[in-house]
């Protein structure tokens, strides 16, 4: 057989030798793969035990969980990255994702910083029940929210609503505190003074930094608040900024934010492509958007059958995820916004209807996957997990 070029590569025998063993034996039996694989393992664990050092009372309806690594060891995120903690609650075995709040310079610990939602599962169980010294588990660090050198401009418009401050807040702190060449005009929006969430720390800031810039929008605000009132519109903006060169834009928090901010900010002449948006999980009314069937109510109820698995009923109006979830199916989830692929299924009958936008590949809709975090029944299904 005549020799390819490949085989003149540097440590082409011992590779061609390796893969002939693995052929054999079965799995990987190098110790140069070990050890990357040990590394890469360290950097992006599947999970990290985490034990609660402290509660930090934030606002009446928001609190920061200070969290350590139960083996000394806290894997590097970037600013504006999150953590999904997995917990079981009343028997529901479920996750959530959190933006890290503090900043990555520091490595002793995450904080998290989770405001109450009304009858949430989870952010009433981490309020209410969680103490200091319990037990946590957590992903490693996930998420593309974050500053890229290579893409952004320094000077970042950082445009937040309610918990949507918390990957703002890291970044402004390792800003801070690395000293980055890097200048933030954060708009906050909040409904009432009392809901704003580190605003003395921001307020501190801005005093200090001259790069630091913190325009603080309050809807219904108290006596004696010398802010901005309503909400964060295109005038607010341009009238803060001047212009919209040499920036680049950044959103996070609930959907009424993005609902209102992206067309004030696609007015000033920004390109939608050009704001970077974090996810902040399946929206709260579904039927409000494109495409959901008029003949499907509110509250229709559909049969969902697992392959080799339980028949269930699942609401037409929750995610397909949450409704396996309550029935005790285990299905693996991250980011529970339909971007990281983890919960998808495949639908072998019926119908879902699948949030427009959702970055399902091209090879997984072929073959009938959907992301079950953004996926609502429509019919009776048949999937497998
Ligand atoms: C990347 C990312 C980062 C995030 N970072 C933060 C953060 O830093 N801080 C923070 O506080 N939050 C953050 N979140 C949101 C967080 O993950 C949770 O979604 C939030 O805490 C609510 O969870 P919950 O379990 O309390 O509410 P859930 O139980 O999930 O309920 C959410 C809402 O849905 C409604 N609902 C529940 N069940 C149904 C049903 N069957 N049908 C219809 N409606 C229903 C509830 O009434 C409630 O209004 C982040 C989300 C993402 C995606
Ligand atoms: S959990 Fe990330 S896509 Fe569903």
């Amino acid at each position: 057989m005549r020799k390819g070029i490949w085989q003149e590569f540097d440590g082409y025998p011992d590779i061609a030798e390796e893969i002939k063993v693995s052929r054999k034996l079965g799995g990987t039996v190098s110790s140069a793969v070990a050890s990357a694989e040990e590394y890469i393992r360290q950097l992006h664990p599947d999970r990290i035990e985490l034990s609660v050092s402290d509660i930090i009372e934030e606002t009446p309806s928001t609190k920061t969980l200070r969290l350590v690594s139960k083996n000394n060891y806290l894997p590097p995120f970037l600013a504006g990255q999150y953590i999904a903690l997995f917990l079981e609650i009343g028997g529901i075995r479920t996750s959530r994702p959190y933006s890290i709040s503090s900043q990555p310079n520091q490595t002793g610990f995450y904080d998290i910083t989770v405001r109450r939602v009304e009858n949430g599962l989870v952010s009433n169980y981490l309020l209410d029940e969680v103490k200091r010294g319990d037990t946590l588990i957590s992903s490693g660090p996930a998420g593309n929210f974050y500053f890229n050198p290579l893409i952004h401009k320094k000077t970042m418009v950082c445009i937040a609503g309610g918990s949507g401050i918390t990957p703002f807040m890291s970044m402004m702190r390792e800003i801070i505190e690395c000293g980055l060449d890097r200048t933030v005009y954060l708009f906050y929006g909040n409904k009432t003074t009392d809901d704003v969430i580190f605003g003395a720390d921001i307020n501190r800031l801005a005093r200090r930094f001259e790069n630091i810039h913190y325009i603080p929008v309050v809807e219904e605000p108290s006596d004696g608040y010398g802010g901005a009132c309503g909400f964060i519109t295109r005038n607010l903006m341009q009238t803060v900024l001047a212009d919209i060169e040499d920036k680049s834009f950044f959103i996070c928090g609930p959907q009424g934010l993005y609902d209102f901010c992206l067309p004030q900010v696609e007015d000033m002449g920004v390109p939608k492509r050009k704001i970077k948006q974090e996810m902040y999980g399946a929206p709260p009314n579904v039927r409000d958007y494109p495409g959901w069937p008029d003949t499907i109510g509110r509250d229709d109820i559909f049969t969902v059958k697992v392959t080799n698995g339980p028949r269930i009923e699942a609401c037409a109006t929750e995610p397909l995820l949450v409704a396996l979830e309550k029935s005790h199916v285990a299905v693996p989830s991250l980011c529970r916004s339909g971007d990281c692929s983890m919960c998808r299924v495949k639908v072998m009958a019926g119908k879902v209807y699948q949030l427009p936008g959702v970055p399902v590949r091209k090879s997984d809709r072929q073959f009938g996957y959907v992301h079950s975090c953004v996926a609502y029944p429509i019919s009776d299904l048949e999937i497998i997990i």
